[in-house]
């Protein structure tokens, strides 16, 4: 089977790692990829929204099956692309179709789609320019801290947690007023704040059947100790301690069965990934957010964590007979310590040289914003590297990972040395 994987991070490296080991995938091409994923198949420069060049690939090439990472291309619809188009409609799109990608690109979709499906989320009321007053009346009434979130693709940073009711005011006014998010805030959910601790549980579904993947715990925060600005993750682990049997069934039974069922009942097609970031309050699942796609840094650890064979597994996404393929998972843990520039999340360095890649002894390195300059590799991202250890226990895990991490060398390199510790 020949593959084109879309995309260029470290989520997009490990996804091509885990494909070029199976002796089902002939060809694999990586479009626009990084330097790391021409390790494992042939770097191809196409933008992942540039749908007429992926076209003309895919048909040149004999392309069998496309494997979308980031959310862009879904939401921006590259599945219904495929399917009214004469000749790639036989070709599968691992990803959701635009309307079932609104589960990540709005909020209010997301939310209208939880109630109607009695999935435990946080309560919460969507607001306009027309119902700003309403949307301040509500806002008296619900407790501190409250959360904001605009309502579209906001690059991650659309969420908003206001500590006071002016500040709330405020940031509201803003966001629907003075377009404070773009496009994406012209619609505002109101949201109660969840007390508890995140994670983040994959499925994989062909629209009918599901597998759970490995779930994972990321860490957003730049600084040691979750402390200063959000990031798009500085590390992961898998997998989760607290992720127990028990959890795992409520997590299986009140949000996983409802969820796909109630796309099936709603004849909403999805063939790809539901990535669901859940907060535990105590010992109870409540959804966060859905996203169309698998997660990053998440899918760096767990992707090693998966022993059986994943282009399998996206076959029978692509056939809908999931539930005849196997998913085995190894009871090891995987740590993964993400890389950035000098900088990030702010303006951030670019184009230094990295070295000592080849030093790393036990894990493996995913490129995310790298790239080939002759036989020197640079940096082009603030996510850089993400250095993943698959080990007997987190402990040694998250030792390994940080001691590879330190091997690698570039100006203004920064690495978190606490991921995971607070599950130890
Ligand atoms: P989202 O983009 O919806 O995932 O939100 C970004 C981050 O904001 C999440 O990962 C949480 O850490 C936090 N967050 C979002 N919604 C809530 C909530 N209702 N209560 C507490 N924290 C939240
Ligand atoms: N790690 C969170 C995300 O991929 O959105």
């Amino acid at each position: 089977m020949n593959i084109l994987l879309l995309g260029s991070g470290g989520r997009e490296s490990a996804f091509a790692w885990k494909l070029s080991q199976s002796p089902k995938c002939e060809q694999l091409f990586i479009a626009p990829g990084n330097a790391g994923t021409g390790q494992y198949g042939t770097n191809v420069n196409i933008k992942v929204t540039d749908f007429e060049s992926i076209k003309r690939f895919v048909l040149n090439n004999g392309i069998h099956l496309v494997l979308v990472g980031p959310e862009e291309p879904l939401v921006k619809g590259i599945h219904d692309f495929f399917l009214a188009d004469e000749q790639l409609k036989s070709i599968p799109v691992i990803g959701p179709q635009r309307e079932a990608a609104q589960l990540e690109g709005s909020k209010d979709f997301s939310k209208q789609f939880m109630v109607r499906h009695d999935i435990p989320a946080a309560a919460s009321r969507t607001f306009t320019r027309e119902t700003l007053q309403e949307g301040f009346e509500y806002l008296a009434t619900t407790g501190l801290p409250v959360v904001l979130k605009a309502d579209g693709l906001a690059g991650g940073k659309g969420v908003l947690i206001c500590m006071s009711l002016q500040e709330a005011q405020q940031e509201f006014l803003e966001m629907l007023t003075e377009a404070k998010f773009g496009e994406a805030s012209s619609k505002v959910v109101v949201e109660q704040f969840l007390q508890g601790i995140e994670l983040s549980v994959f499925v994989m579904t062909d629209g009918t059947h599901y597998k759970i993947l490995p779930e994972a715990k990321d860490y957003k925060r730049i600084g040691e100790g979750d402390t200063g600005l959000n990031t798009g993750g500085m590390g992961s682990v898998s997998p989760v301690p607290f992720a127990d049997a028990e959890f795992m069934k409520k997590v299986e039974e009140r949000v996983i069965i409802p969820t796909v069922e109630g796309l099936k009942k709603e004849n909403i097609p999805y063939k790809g990934f539901i990535f669901i970031g859940l907060m535990n309050c105590d010992g109870e699942p409540y959804v966060i957010e859905y996203n169309c796609r698998m997660g990053d840094p998440e899918t760096e650890s767990v992707m090693p964590r998966i022993t059986s064979d994943f282009v399998d597994l996206l076959s029978g996404v692509a056939e809908g007979n999931l539930d005849k393929r196997e998913l085995t998972i190894s009871p090891q843990v995987a740590a993964t310590v993400v890389m950035v520039a000098g900088g990030y999340p702010g303006e951030y360095l670019k184009d230094k040289t990295i070295t000592g890649i080849e030093n790393v002894r036990g894990s493996q390195v995913f490129h995310a914003g790298t790239y080939h300059e002759g036989e020197l590799v640079k940096t082009s991202g603030g996510r850089v590297l993400a250095v993943t250890s698959l080990q007997d226990d987190l402990f040694t895990a998250l030792q390994q990972a940080t001691a590879d991490a330190s091997r690698i060398y570039y100006d203004g390199m920064y690495f978190r040395k606490d991921i995971g510790f607070d599950l130890l």
